[in-house]
């Protein structure tokens, strides 16, 4: 018998695929800036900015209902990380990804209505939702408001140190993306996870 579990509420799938979207927005527009010269524009400079300032403004309303439906329904349990044993789990879903799905081995820490995520899953989300986020937002606003980026630290540019940052953690939020995307393939089958994230269920194995 098929084995299904509702653990995608509307609210949780509707700020993903928006999130989503302003994310490659982001990315798109913020690679064309930072690649940009005299010659060769992929977006015209301004348009860039102007759709990059947009997007970010509309993730980072996003980024607040995210953090308040955490706070408020059953889905914030899932990003609280038990330290104790952490590196074991860790081990042992690396062991699987690497080694023991390839031999057809059961998945260690299976998902249920308990355990939405598996531990390489729950460091890599809260990663990306608690501390990658919010250093790029912190730091986008402050370039959106130059005048608030302390003017010079060690003798540096206030605002080269912040788009250095901004420019950093938007490249590891790229990476996590790319990895994000490929690992969900590893559902029952290959589009099982992305159908989970359309219609709320996942399907077990
Ligand atoms: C084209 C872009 C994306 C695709 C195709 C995609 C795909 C998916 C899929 C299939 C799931 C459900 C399976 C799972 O829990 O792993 C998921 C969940 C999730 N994704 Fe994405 N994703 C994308 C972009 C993003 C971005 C940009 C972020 C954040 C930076 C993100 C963060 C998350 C989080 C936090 C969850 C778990 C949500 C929850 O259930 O609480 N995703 N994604």
């Amino acid at each position: 018998m098929e084995e299904k579990t509702y653990l995608y509420p509307k609210w949780i799938r509707l700020w993903h695929w928006s999130n989503a979207i302003f994310f490659i927005v982001l990315i798109v527009t913020g690679l064309s800036m930072q690649y940009s010269s005299q010659d060769y524009q992929f977006i015209p400079f301004s348009q860039a900015v102007y759709w990059h300032n947009i997007a970010g403004i509309l993730l980072i309303i996003d980024y607040i209902i995210f953090l308040t439906g955490n706070a408020l329904t059953m889905n914030g349990k899932y990003y609280k990380v038990k330290r104790k044993g952490l590196i074991d789990r860790i081990k042992k879903q690396f062991y699987y990804y690497t080694i023991g799905i390839f031999k057809g081995e059961k998945a260690p820490f299976p998902v249920n209505e308990e355990r939405k995520f598996n531990p390489l899953q729950k460091v890599a989300y809260v990663g990306a939702m608690y501390v990658l986020i919010p250093l790029v937002i912190v730091t986008g606003v402050a370039l959106l408001f130059p005048e608030m980026i302390v003017h010079k630290v060690f003798g540096v540019s206030g605002t080269l140190l912040t788009s250095l940052l901004h420019i950093a953690v938007g490249f590891l939020l790229t990476l996590f993306l790319l990895i994000h995307v490929y690992f969900s393939t590893f559902g029952k089958r290959v589009s099982s996870n992305f159908k989970s994230m359309i219609n709320g269920y996942h399907e077990g194995h």
